[in-house]
């Protein structure tokens, strides 16, 4: 018998030689730890959709700081529950909120963990909408138009208070056209042309972010998102999307939910040649956790696998709520 036919099993027959022809290698360094910060004291409250991740008031906040420090994650992501939301969110800009706050604090204990704020009105605003909106009823309905180019100066004022905090990296995340020029504008005029901008570039109207809304309390009290948010039926437009904000200035892009747009962010790489980010959501990390805890699935390695798709997909560094428990699998030998 001729059998001439490629014999790729030759290369996976150890777990040493597995180990030398892999392509893709997830460390610790790739990851991006979000934490949700509220007022009060004493506060560490569990999300109830998203197991092993607390809301902390600011005086709970050290033991999670010290774990992710010493786990050799390199960056966290900030969001804010603050204790008063109004129609035009004041407290996402002023000088003590709980995010300028927060920053403050952090960047004191441990200066060296890079900290990324993220910045949207959502969290902030009473109506639960990433900008300013003008109300109006509709067959008795309750309805709203969300306001581009006045809520610029909203989320310019928020990311330079954040910048003035000690912000390292600013995150806007509201998907108003012209947020990077504006923000890049107005962060340079207030002396922080050296702060990066991560833009939430491709961003998706997702069911995915269910549990996030919970955890941060900002669910639209009306409508939904989708007049700013992308339609997850496009892949296209997601390079006139990261295009314009190229053009505007970001120095990274983000695609978020990653999990289920990995082909968006093989065309982003391909494409741009910034670093890119992938934002592994609430909802998928709820999604493995629910199966996980029914013991449905091997959550180590499931996790394990996901991550590595992300960056296998081009994603240079991983926002992910699994980053602890990702850390300390990569840690123990994975
Ligand atoms: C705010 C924001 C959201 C997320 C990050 N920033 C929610 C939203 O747009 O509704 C989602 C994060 C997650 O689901 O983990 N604009
Ligand atoms: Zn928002």
């Amino acid at each position: 018998m001729n059998l001439s036919f490629t014999r790729h099993r030759r290369l996976r027959q150890s777990a040493a030689i597995r180990s030398m022809v892999r392509e893709t290698v997830l460390t610790p360094a790739d990851f991006i730890q979000p934490i949700y910060v509220t007022y009060g004291k004493g506060v560490k409250h569990e999300i109830k959709s998203m197991p092993g991740v607390y809301r902390f008031s600011l005086d709970m906040l050290e033991e999670e700081l010290q774990e992710i420090v010493s786990l050799n994650i390199p960056a966290v992501l900030l969001f804010g529950i603050p204790e008063t939301k109004d129609s035009v969110g004041s407290s996402a800009y002023a000088e003590n909120g709980i995010v300028q706050e927060a920053i403050r604090l952090i960047k004191s204990r441990c200066p060296d963990l890079l900290v990324i704020a993220d910045t949207c009105l959502c969290e902030f605003t009473d109506h639960g909408h990433c900008g300013m909106v003008h109300t109006f009823e509709r067959d008795g309905e309750l309805c709203g138009d969300v306001l581009n180019d006045e809520s610029l100066e909203l989320h310019v004022q928020t990311a330079v208070s954040q910048a003035r905090a000690g912000a390292d990296i600013i995150a806007p995340s509201n998907m108003m056209d012209g947020f990077v020029q504006a923000i890049r504008g107005g962060l340079d005029e207030a002396g922080f042309s050296h702060i990066p901008i991560m833009s939430y570039s491709v961003k998706y109207a997702s069911a995915f972010y269910g549990p996030f809304r919970e955890a941060a309390d900002s669910a639209p009290q009306f409508g939904d998102r989708k007049t700013y948010q992308m339609d997850p039926a496009n892949a296209r437009e997601a390079l006139r999307e990261a295009e314009s904000d190229v053009l505007e200035g970001a120095d990274m892009l983000m695609v978020k939910p990653s999990l289920s747009y990995l082909d968006v962010m093989r065309t982003l790489k391909d494409q741009f040649d910034l670093p890119l980010v992938a934002y592994n959501v609430s909802g998928e990390y709820a999604m493995v956790k629910a199966a996980a805890l029914n013991g449905w699935i091997d959550e180590k390695t499931m996790v394990l696998e996901i991550l590595t798709s992300m960056k296998r997909a081009g994603a240079d560094m991983i926002i992910t709520y699994s980053a602890k428990d990702a850390a300390k699998w990569l840690l123990e030998g994975g």
